[in-house]
């Protein structure tokens, strides 16, 4: 589906990304897991082309997208969320859907349902809480056409109850046959719904693997532990 070879991305001295080269299968969760400042983010910065890498390759469904600007990779098939939730505040709930697709409000209030957002289409984005507002990008990411669904840190700053219906709602898409990529640090839901885990330290892949296999991985451990 998505394939990473050898990227490389430095701001200033600073080796952010350094010959990061990974593959998401379809159908398939994907975790990116690693300590802050690992390169996760930027990471999804290049594959969605916000950030040029410096060198290195990505491919999407055989086709080469590295440096195509964002709006064609998007039209390519990725759709994504943001660690700082991007939800346009100042406009309702239904305008920030449209944003995404061209649809009907039927449409609209069946994707809200499925993601546990219990409010109307005429609500102001801005009177919703944290919580809810990620909800509301999850749900513009979703409606947008996407072979490809990318979400960076999507339980960060969310209460439990709504930890776990993002688990049933990753759980779901995954039966519906979606692919998604994930940054994420909460291990608990990372092992529980990941079928591969990609663990990221200083810009490099430190290891990838099924979660089990992850989890008792003594190099894993101490990125996060400190020997
Ligand atoms: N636009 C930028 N300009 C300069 N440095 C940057 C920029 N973006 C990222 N970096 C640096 O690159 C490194 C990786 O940052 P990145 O945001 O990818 O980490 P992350 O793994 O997403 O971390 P976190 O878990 O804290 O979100 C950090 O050292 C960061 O300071
Ligand atoms: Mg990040």
């Amino acid at each position: 589906m998505l394939s990473l070879n050898n990227i490389c991305k430095s701001f200033g001295g600073v080796k952010a990304v350094d010959r990061c080269s990974f593959k998401t299968e379809e159908n398939e969760i994907t975790s990116l897991i690693g300590p802050n400042g690992a390169g996760k983010t930027t990471i999804f910065n290049i594959i969605s082309g916000l950030t040029n890498p410096d060198s290195g390759t990505i491919r999407l469904l055989n086709k080469d997208i590295t440096g195509m600007p964002a709006y064609k990779i998007a039209q390519s098939g990725i759709s994504r969320t943001f660690q700082l939730t991007k939800v346009f505040r100042n406009v309702t709930v239904k305008d920030n859907l449209l944003i995404a697709k061209n649809t009907s409000e039927a449409e609209m209030k069946k994707m809200l349902e499925s993601v546990y957002l219990h409010k109307p289409l005429d609500a102001i984005a801005s009177e919703l809480s944290y919580g809810q507002q990620r909800l509301l990008e999850i749900a513009r990411a979703l409606l947008k056409p996407h072979a490809l669904l990318m979400l960076d840190e999507p339980t960060a700053g969310v209460n439990p109850r709504v930890r776990q219906e993002l688990k049933l709602i990753l759980k779901n898409l995954k039966k519906q046959g979606k692919t998604i990529l994930l940054i994420e640090h909460d291990m608990d839901f990372v092992m529980d719904i990941s079928d591969k885990v990609i663990v990221m330290n200083e810009g490099k892949v430190l290891r990838e693997g099924k979660p089990k296999d992850i989890v008792k991985d003594k190099k894993v451990l101490e990125a996060y532990l400190g020997k």
